[in-house]
C-alpha cells in the first residue's frame, strides 16, 4: 500500500515531560508466558504496537483468551498449554514474536505454519530451528531457513547449547521449548544477553537457575514446571525513549525527560555510550518496578565527542546502533561502530541502511562488513547538511533515527514509510510533536 512519507524540519529546543510506550520485548513475552500459564495473568501498559498485537493474535490462535481490559490492561487466560491453531500464525514485522513463539509451540504436540511481512520473511530462522530440531521437533522451511515455515512440536528432550551469535530471541525460544523438554535445558551465553525471560519465566513460578562461569553465563530450567498466572507491568522501553533522548541531545536549548524507562543493565548500553560521548544525561527516581529497574531519565542537549564504542557492549544495546549513529553525526571527530554484524539481519541491514541513509543527509561514513564509521560534523558552527529523501525499507528504527536526525540539520529530512513506525512505537510523531519536533 502507499504511503505518504514524512518530513522532519529543523526547529526550536525540545522540552517537556513523556512517558516511553511499553518495553517491545516484555511486551512479546507477557503475552506469550501469559498463554503458557494456567490462570489469568493481567499485563497494565502493554505496548500496542503492531509486533505486539500479533503476538496477542497469535496467542488467541494458539488457544488463550487475550482481551483488552479497560483503558492500559490486557487479560491473558492461558490453559497452561498450546493447542493447534486452525490457520497459518502471521507474526507480521515480529522477529521477537515469531522466534519465541516457536520456541514455546515446539513443546506441544502440534502443527503450525508460521509466516511474516516481506522484511520476517526474509530473515533467518535456522539460529532457532537448529536448536528446535536437536530438541526433537520437525520443520519444514523455505531455502536458507525462511519464513513460511512449518513446525512439528512435542516430546522434546533437554539440550545444552551454546549460543553461536549473542541472541536474546534464541536463548529465549530454547527455553521457552525447554519448559515441555524432559530433563534440564541449559543455555549458555558467551556475552550476557537482556534476561527478560528468565526474569518473567521466575514471575510466572518457574524455577531458572543461572550462574556465570568462564566461559559465559550457564541458564538452566528444569521441564515439566508449571506456570501460573501473574500480574505483569510493562516499564517504558529503553529502545524507543532513546528518539526523543537523542533529539534533545543534538537540538540547541532542549530538555527532555522520559519517565519510567527500563534501566535493566543488559539494555543500558546506550545510556553508557552517550554518558562517555559527553551526553548531559540525570537519571533520578530510580525503583524497582514489577521485578525491573526503572527510572526517569533527563537528556540535555550537549556538545557530543565521537568514541570507539566497545563491541562487547553490542548485545546491550543492539536495536539503539541506528539512533547512535545519528547522535554520532552530530558529535565532534569520529565513531567507530565495530562487532555490530548481527545489525544486517534485523529488520533490515541496518549497516547498509544507516550508511546510505546518513550518506543522503550530508554526513561522512564509512560501511565496514561488520562495521560503521561516522565521521561527526560538529565543530564551531558546522551543522549535518540534512535535506535527505532516505528509503527505509520499511524499517521503524531507521524511519525514526533520520526524522530525529532532521529536527537539528540545516534543511528538512523526509522519509518513505512512517507507518512501520506502528510497529514499535505507535504516537511516536503526536510525543515529539508535543515536545515541540516540527514532523508532519
Ligand atoms: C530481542 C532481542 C534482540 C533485539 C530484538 C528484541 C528480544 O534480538 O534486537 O529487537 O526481545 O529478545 P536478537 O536476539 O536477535 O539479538
Amino acid at each position: 500500500m502507499a504511503q505518504a512519507g514524512l518530513t522532519a524540519r529543523p526547529g526550536g529546543p525540545l522540552r517537556g515531560r513523556i512517558r516511553a510506550p511499553g518495553d517491545k520485548s516484555i511486551s512479546h513475552r507477557a503475552l506469550i508466558l501469559g498463554a503458557l500459564a494456567t490462570g489469568e495473568t493481567r499485563i497494565e501498559g502493554l505496548l500496542e504496537g503492531d509486533d505486539v498485537l500479533r503476538t496477542a493474535a497469535a496467542m488467541s490462535a494458539f488457544g488463550a483468551e487475550v482481551t483488552r481490559d479497560g483503558e492500559s490492561g490486557w487479560r491473558v487466560v492461558g490453559r497452561g498449554r498450546f493447542a493447534e491453531p486452525a490457520d497459518v500464525v502471521d507474526c507480521g514485522n515480529a522477529g521477537t514474536g515469531v522466534r519465541l513463539i516457536m520456541g514455546a509451540a515446539a513443546g506441544f504436540a502440534l502443527t503450525a505454519t508460521f509466516t511474516g511481512d516481506g522484511s520476517l520473511r526474509g530473515r533467518p530462522m535456522l539460529r532457532i530451528l537448529r536448536p528446535l530440531s536437536q530438541m526433537g521437533a520437525g520443520y519444514l522451511c523455505r531455502e536458507g531457513g525462511r519464513l513460511p515455515l512449518t513446525l512439528q512440536g512435542g516430546a522434546l528432550t533437554a539440550i545444552a547449547y551454546r549460543l553461536p551469535e549473542p541472541s536474546a530471541q534464541v536463548k529465549s525460544a530454547v527455553l521457552l521449548a525447554g519448559l515441555n523438554a524432559a530433563g534440564v535445558t541449559e543455555v549458555i551465553e558467551p556475552e550476557p544477553t537482556r534476561d527478560h525471560t528468565e526474569r518473567m519465566l521466575r514471575a510466572f513460578g518457574a524455577r531458572v537457575d543461572v550462574e556465570d562461569a568462564a566461559d559465559g553465563r550457564h541458564i538452566r530450567l528444569a521441564g515439566g514446571q508449571a506456570l501460573r498466572g501473574a500480574a505483569i507491568r510493562v516499564p517504558g522501553d529503553p529502545s524507543s525513549a532513546a528518539f526523543p533522548l537523542v533529539a534533545a541531545l543534538i537540538t540547541p536549548g532542549s530538555a527532555v525527560t522520559v519517565e519510567g524507562v527500563l534501566l535493566n543493565p543488559l539494555r543500558t548500553g546506550l545510556l553508557v555510550t552517550l554518558r562517555e560521548m559527553g551526553a548531559d544525561l540525570a537519571i533520578e527516581n530510580q525503583r524497582e518496578d514489577g521485578g525491573e529497574l526503572v527510572g526517569d531519565v533527563t537528556a540535555r542537549h550537549s556538545a557530543l565527542r565521537g568514541i570507539e564504542v566497545p563491541a562487547m557492549r553490542a548485545p546491550s544495546m543492539i536495536d539503539e546502533y541506528p539512533i547512535l549513529a545519528v547522535a554520532a553525526a552530530y558529535a565532534e571527530g569520529p565513531t567507530i561502530l565495530r562487532g555490530i554484524g548481527e545489525l544486517r539481519v534485523k529488520e533490515s541491514d541496518r549497516i547498509a541502511m544507516m550508511a546510505a541513509g546518513l550518506a543522503a543527509c550530508g554526513v561522512g561514513v564509512e560501511e565496514e562488513p561488520e562495521g560503521l564509521i561516522v565521521a561527526g560534523t560538529a565543530r564551531a558552527n558546522h551543522k549535518v547538511a540534512g535535506g535527505g529523501f532516505v528509503r527505509t525499507h520499511g524499517d521503524h528504527r531507521i524511519a525514526m533515527s533520520h526524522l530525529i536526525l532532521g529536527l537539528g540539520a540545516e534543511t528538512a529530512v523526509a522519509v518513505d514509510e512512517p507507518g512501520m513506525i506502528a510497529t514499535s512505537f505507535p504516537g511516536f510523531n503526536a510525543l515529539m510533536t508535543g515536545l515541540g519536533a516540527d514532523i508532519r
